[in-house]
């Protein structure tokens, strides 16, 4: 990684292509998803030494319950494997974990596994590994309005701004994502981050996740450091 580029404070990924990785090796779906682990573990570990300081990843979005529950129930399982396998690695890399997400239809088993490792893991600061799980975009933001409606029976809202509006969002403690990153080439944002996003750089790439390494990432970077972002305004240069 040249030194003289920027590293975004927080990247956003779109983890997607694992079926298809397995699907052109001859493998079942669930081999892809295991293989994408790995390659998650790989890039938390990566973007930890390099410095970027918020890393948050699609995991399972409000639509994946679309899925055979043979796939959903390998999905749910892969989660709990993960953190045991890595809830030490996680310690020795100081990362600190936040998963956002609902928590309807997650069985209480993965809801306390999940919650012994962020107890497990509170003190770590290096960086901020946000798991979006059993997330939406639309959903976290009628869930805001939500909390706004209930607030309201006590205090009475009659405006709000785009400022005091993001603080009922899940996660207003991080930062918008300066780069959102989706591997296997497909150009939607399949109800990720809508709010968040306003203003992110996009990187997608045919690469599909289980193969998406550091070098991967460090292309995303370089795209990223090649971008004119104009927030609307003039730059003259
Ligand atoms: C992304 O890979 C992982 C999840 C959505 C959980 P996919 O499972 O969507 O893989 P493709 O898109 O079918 O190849
Ligand atoms: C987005 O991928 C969700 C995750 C990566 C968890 P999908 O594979 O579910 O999205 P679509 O179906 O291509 O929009
Ligand atoms: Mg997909």
């Amino acid at each position: 990684m040249d030194k003289n580029l920027i590293i975004p404070n927080h990247i956003a990924i779109i983890m997607d292509g694992n079926g298809r990785w397995a699907k052109e090796r001859g493998k079942i779906r669930l081999e892809g998803h295991r293989a994408g682990a790995a390659s998650l573990e790989k890039i938390l570990r990566y973007a930890g030494e390099i410095g970027v300081k918020y890393l948050t990843v699609y995991a399972f979005s409000t639509e994946n319950w679309k899925r055979p529950q043979k796939e959903v129930n390998g999905l749910m399982d892969l989660f709990g494997k993960y953190l045991d396998k890595e809830k030490k690695n996680l310690k020795k890399q100081g990362v600190k974990l936040v998963v956002t997400g609902e928590k309807e239809n997650i069985s209480p088993k993965l809801l306390k596994k999940i919650e012994d490792t962020q107890k497990f893991l509170e003190d770590c600061e290096k960086i901020t590994f946000n798991i979006a799980f059993n997330y939406g975009g639309r959903r976290e933001i009628v869930s805001a309005v939500n909390k706004i409606l209930s607030e309201n029976e006590t205090k009475k809202i009659e405006k709000i701004t785009e400022e005091e509006f993001s603080k009922y969002m899940y996660r207003p403690e991080i930062p918008d994502p300066e780069l959102v990153i989706r591997t296997s080439g497909e150009f939607r944002i399949s109800n990720f981050l809508l709010w968040e996003i306003a203003y992110s750089e996009f990187y997608i790439t045919d690469v599909f996740w289980p193969d998406f390494g550091e070098n991967e990432l460090d292309k995303a970077i370089l795209s990223f450091n090649k971008r004119d972002r104009r927030y609307g305004g003039l730059n003259v240069k």
